[in-house]
This record gives C-alpha cells, sequence and structure tokens, in this order.
C-alpha cells in the first residue's frame, strides 16, 4: 500500500485513544514495524507511531538519523514508557505525518528518558537531550496515549493551526510534507 493511503490523518478518532500494550512480540509485530518503517521512509519522516496507520497498540518507530542518502538507524520501541521528561522547556517546529502540509511550534521538556522493548524482547533505554530525538521520543510516545502535537498548543494556537491546516488538505498536502508551494 502506498504510504498516502496507509497513514490515518487527522481528523479521526483513531489518533484519539489510549493504545493497547503488546503482550507478544510475534511475526504480526514485526510486519506492523515493517511496514511502518517502510512508510516512515517514503514520507522522510523521523518517526511514526501505530495509530498513525490505524493499529491501535504501543509500537512506534523512529530514525533520526537517516536523510535520503545516509545510513539507516532505525529504532523500534515497543511499549515505551517515558521515564523522565526534565530539563528547561525547549520550542521546536514539529511536523507530524497524520497532519499533511503544517509545522507548528511545540514547547517540550529538553531531557527524556525512555524504556522500551525492541523486536528481540529486550529492555532498551534511550536518553536525549537538546535534540531532535528528544522531541521525537515524546512526539511518538504522546501518538499512543492519543495525543497529538496540536494537543500542546494554547486554544487560540491550536485555532490557527487547524485553519492551516485545513487549507494544506484542500491545496492536497500529503503526508511527510510540512508545507505545500
Ligand atoms: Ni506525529
Amino acid at each position: 500500500m502506498s504510504v498516502d493511503k496507509d497513514i490515518v490523518c487527522a481528523p479521526d478518532d483513531r489518533l484519539k485513544v489510549e493504545c493497547a500494550p503488546i503482550e507478544k512480540i510475534d511475526s504480526k509485530v514485526r510486519s506492523l514495524a515493517k511496514r511502518m518503517l517502510k512508510d516512515m521512509y517514503e514520507a522522510e519522516g523521523c518517526g511514526l507511531a501505530a495509530p498513525q496507520v490505524g493499529e491501535l497498540v504501543q509500537l512506534v518507530v523512529i530514525d533520526v538519523d537517516y536523510s535520503g542518502s545516509a545510513g539507516k538507524n532505525p529504532y523500534v520501541l515497543i511499549n515505551p514508557k517515558v521515564i523522565a521528561a526534565d530539563g528547561p522547556e525547549r520550542a521546536f517546529s514539529e511536523g507530524c505525518l497524520s497532519y499533511p502540509g503544517i509545522t507548528v511550534e511545540v514547547k517540550r521538556p529538553s531531557h527524556v528518558i525512555v524504556q522500551a522493548q525492541n523486536l528481540d524482547g529486550d529492555l532498551m533505554q534511550y536518553e536525549a537531550q537538546d535534540n531532535l530525538l528528544a522531541v521525537c521520543l515524546q512526539h511518538e510516545i504522546d501518538h499512543l496515549h492519543g495525543v497529538t502535537m496540536v494537543d500542546h498548543l494554547t486554544p487560540g494556537e491550536r485555532v490557527a493551526a487547524m485553519r492551516d491546516y485545513q487549507e494544506a488538505v484542500a491545496l492536497g498536502a500529503r503526508p511527510g510534507e510540512t508545507s505545500v508551494e
């Protein structure tokens, strides 16, 4: 399936639910991770959460190193938990494959520690500070709890962002595009 058809775009109730923990890492989970990585690379995103492809389970994929010619360094996080989110808040211009055509300024804690299982079932720990990974971990894990980037905005900012989003969609924005020429 093409990435355009596979990605769930806002507004959609599947982006607003608490996702179920994954109890067994089986072939279904492995093929979901593979499908999500394919979509993420195709859309040139740096992260994707399972509800964004309509699967309401706690799985995210992230690759903050990939930029076309550079090598791939994919992380697959199963049942990720934020152990710490602290440090001074930083504003970052975020995009989301479920909101084609827009970016929004989101403030988040600058330091994060996350624990998650990988596809082998090993418990991994990820720590990031003041970088794209710190932002991406928080953004993607939010998706597993029904929270998207616009939920971090003030009500006024959210109205403006949703107006921009509707305009972008009307102009044909597709997942992975953060502005419409
Ligand atoms: Ni997103």
